[in-house]
């Protein structure tokens, strides 16, 4: 009776722990190896500072890695889920034993970047949290508030010498340069005070940037060394003990330096890192502000787990007959979701700007299917100040961009991707602060107006302009100085974009724009080649040379014969990357690509040969292995089956997916997370409804929790999600209603989030008939007269 009416409390509390405290559902190691490149380490909700330790490893583009390399440092600055080279990664740290400094010599320690790497056990993570048993028996913990990481270093017990390297010139990717600098003082507390700034290189795109740490200690060191290497010899400068000022240098290119501290106490080692992007004094001020007590290491740790319980409780789910599996999977997503872009607003050392700054948009061609979707309707706030920050970007450097990251533009992947996340934004209605007529004009100067395509805007606009597509190899338009390669998929996306400027000029009540993007977007027909057949299906996007012949690649399209899944899984996976010989389909496949008429569907359906055709196509696309659920590209086509009437096989293939490539491991990723776009695959895919970026249009699938509420921060409302007799069989809608209305329709429109709905489902064993299947149920098109 006893154990009953315990188990029975623990249920309970189970229940109300799961709403008040989501992030004991988070296990920020998901995707740490095999290529997910995930960021562990501890943040705030887009912290700017974001601490964690570096693995020696190939896969460390977000520091640490799940595969048993030993860590370098535990550094404050990083990225999440990248591709390309490792990012940031700045100013490690690493507490040494004195057996790695013969005979407590400072100037004997192991101070090379990889020689120097220590193996470790397991960490411990959550929310805000980092803690790691490093095998040289210190235990390095740290957590941190939005501008500083406070980190805590536990020597064994016993040990009265704390010798701490802190390498002023290293990132990540190593790639420091001129100018930098180093200075030492006595702090206020006593103890020891180390300024400097460092200037780095960014991992995917063009200049380089400056950033400053503070670093604190309440402790006097006992002894000291500032190390320099020069043409590989390393030479040392012991430091005073006493003066206020005892150090100061600059540093120069190619010369790693740092200091090594012997602190000699007894006490733990917390050290506190200050980070800015503008100068030292202000990281000062920022740590100095956020963290005033180096001894409040829990407390700090407590309120950042209290930051991102109030983020993530935006969502509400009923976790009834939910395994925790799934409860660990839907949480550690949204988490993740929330990692990047960062939020740096009055840090900003570009230009001055009352508007906010945020940085890491790492990259908008990744985040705006998905992520930024998400952002409106769990975190509007967040958005709008996404969507200011772009706008002001725009104003300073004449560009939205497509990818930015370290104060730096990056590289530009496809369209001009900003255009649909600002249509995205607009048709949802978010508007708090927003000067929507600028970023309409930005999103206009980005389809007429060609720059160097590589980092900003479209190329080919005069090609387009005469032909109606992209040509192969367009060199005769100048500036275009971007590679001049992906002209199919950089059509399809020039093309959505467009209608993105179209749905906003309508908004604004341009009509006569309107009606010119709307008209524009129909371009991706012209590379529509009905006569392509592959695997027994035809019509396919196709390149087109500038004389209107289809392009063929000599090296893939042999005797002539075109390769539509040339750059999927089956054929030539990894050959379609941002290289000179890229070709002309970016990071997916034609079989894929095909697929991308966001804004004209009903058109797509018919010209594969009627939703019969399309929908046997669809089933050939996913089991032939043409989809690529590891990219972006890849999200959407799991949803398309109610564009044909078939809501019930989305069910099906959305599940099939998440069953196969996504779990709670720390492989349980298929590609690189990009800036938590992975993680918001699997939220959208659990709560049952999933974002056609760039319009108001969200297509339904079918929820994983019987209960769900979304809060609208910006609107007070909260929308609500029911889905009655729901279970592990029982996983079909049969039929649904909208605020007690009979709902058939396979989609819903922002509407519900805005005005705080109830959408109830009754839930079945076996795909519904009639809900969803009928004309009318079917999501909007251009040319049925969608979007009106
Ligand atoms: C000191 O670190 C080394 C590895 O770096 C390790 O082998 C040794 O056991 C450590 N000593 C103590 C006392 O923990
Ligand atoms: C360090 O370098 C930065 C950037 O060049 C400069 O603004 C700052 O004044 C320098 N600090 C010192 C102490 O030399
Ligand atoms: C972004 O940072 C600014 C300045 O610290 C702050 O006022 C704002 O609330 C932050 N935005 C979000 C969404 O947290
Ligand atoms: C739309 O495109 C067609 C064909 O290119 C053209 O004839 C028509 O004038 C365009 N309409 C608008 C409003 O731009
Ligand atoms: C498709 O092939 C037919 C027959 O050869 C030809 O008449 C037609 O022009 C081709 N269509 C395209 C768009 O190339």
């Amino acid at each position: 009776m006893e154990s009953f009416r315990l188990a029975l409390a623990a249920i309970v509390v189970a229940l109300v722990a799961a709403q008040s405290d989501p992030a004991q559902f988070v296990n920020a190691l998901i995707g740490t190896s095999d290529g997910g490149h995930v960021f562990a380490g501890a943040t705030l909700p887009w912290g700017s500072v974001k601490a964690g330790a570096d693995s020696l490893s190939g896969d460390n583009q977000g520091g640490y890695v799940s595969d048993g390399s030993p860590i370098t440092g535990i550094s404050q600055l990083h990225d999440d889920g990248t591709g390309g080279g490792a990012s940031l990664g700045n100013f490690p740290l690493l507490p040494y034993n004195t057996s790695q400094c013969a005979n407590n010599d400072l100037t004997k320690c192991v101070i090379n970047h990889d020689a120097r790497a220590v193996s470790h056990g397991d960490p411990t993570t959550s929310p805000g949290y980092f803690g790691i048993p490093l095998n040289n028996g210190v235990h390095a913990e740290v957590t941190v508030t939005q501008h500083a990481a406070l980190h805590r270093f536990s020597y064994p017990i016993g040990t009265n010498q704390q010798i701490l390297l802190l390498e002023a010139t290293r990132d990540l990717p190593g790639s420091y340069r001129s100018p930098g600098n180093i200075t030492v003082i006595s702090n206020k507390l006593g103890g020891t005070r180390v300024t400097g700034t460092g200037s780095f290189a960014p991992s995917f795109g063009e200049g380089s940037y400056q950033v400053h740490f503070c670093m604190d200690t309440k402790i006097r060191f006992a002894q000291a060394q500032f190390f320099r290497t020069v043409g590989g010899a390393v030479t040392y400068t012991a430091l005073q003990t006493n003066p206020r000022v005892n150090f100061a240098a600059n540093i120069g290119s190619n010369s790693p330096a740092g200091l090594i501290f012997d602190f000699s106490s007894t006490e733990t080692l917390s050290v506190r890192m200050g980070i800015s992007w503008t100068s030292s004094a202000k990281a000062c001020a920022f740590a100095e502000q956020e963290i005033p007590d180096l001894s409040a290491f829990d407390n700090v740790k407590n309120a950042a787990r209290a930051k991102w319980n109030e983020v993530l409780s935006t969502v509400q789910v009923d976790n009834t007959g939910v395994s925790v599996e799934t409860q660990e999977l839907f949480w550690s997503s949204l988490y993740r979701t929330y990692i990047s872009p960062t939020n740096i607003t009055g840090d900003n050392p570009l230009w001055a700007s009352n508007e906010p700054y945020w940085d890491s948009f790492y990259c908008i061609w990744d985040s705006f299917r998905v992520v930024h979707p998400l952002y409106a309707i769990t975190a509007p706030t967040a958005q709008a100040e996404v969507v200011r920050a772009l706008i002001d970007i725009y104003r300073h450097t004449g560009w939205l961009p497509d990818c930015r990251m370290s104060l730096d533009k990056g590289y530009t992947q496809g369209g001009s991707n900003a255009d649909s996340l600002l249509s995205d934004s607009y048709t949802k209605g978010i508007k708090a602060g927003i000067d929507w007529e600028t970023g309409y004009e930005a999103m206009v100067k980005d389809a007429t107006v060609e720059g160097d395509f590589t980092l900003e805007g479209r190329g080919s606009i005069a090609a387009r302009e005469k032909l109606g597509f992209v040509p192969v190899g367009d060199t005769n338009d100048p500036p275009n100085e971007g590679p001049n390669t992906r002209s199919a998929s950089r059509l399809l996306e020039y093309a959505y974009n467009d209608f993105g400027i179209g749905l906003v000029a309508q908004g604004l009540g341009k009509t006569a724009d309107a009606q010119h993007y709307f008209n524009k977007s129909r371009d991706w027909f012209n590379i529509w080649n009905p006569n392509a057949t592959h695997d027994g299906f035809s019509g396919f996007i196709q390149p087109r040379s500038a004389d209107g012949s289809w392009y063929f690649d000599p090296r893939y399209d042999l005797n002539n014969v075109f390769r539509p899944d040339h750059c999927s899984p089956v054929f030539g996976h990894f050959d379609c990357f941002l290289n000179p010989d890229g070709g002309e389909f970016y990071e997916a496949s034609s079989w894929e690509y095909s697929w991308f008429v966001p804004q004209d569907m009903a058109t797509l359906v018919t010209v594969m040969g009627g939703p019969k055709t399309a929908s046997s196509r669809l089933d050939t696309f996913f089991d032939d292995g043409f989809h690529d659920i590891g990219d972006e590209p890849g999200f959407l086509p799991t949803y398309l089956y109610n564009y044909v009437g078939q809501p019930g096989k989305t069910v099906d293939r959305v599940d099939a997916t998440l069953t196969k490539y996504y779990n709670t491991k720390t492989s349980g990723l298929p590609g690189n997370d990009d800036s938590g776009a992975m993680g918001a695959y699997v939220v959208w895919s659990h709560l049952g409804f999933f974002p056609v970026a760039g319009q108001a249009t969200y297509l339904l699938n079918r929820p994983y929790f019987p209960h769900i509420s979304i809060r609208n921060e910006a609107t007070g409302k909260t929308a609500t999600i029911i889905a009655d007799g729901l279970s592990a069989t029982n996983k079909y809608i049969q039929s649904a209603t909208l605020n007690g209305k009979p709902y058939t329709k396979n989609w819903i429109s922002h509407d519900v989030f805005t005005t705080g709905a109830t959408l109830h489902f009754i839930m079945g064993p076996s795909p519904s008939d009639t809900w969803g299947t009928g004309k009318d149920d079917l999501p909007p098109s251009l040319s049925t007269g969608g979007f009106a």
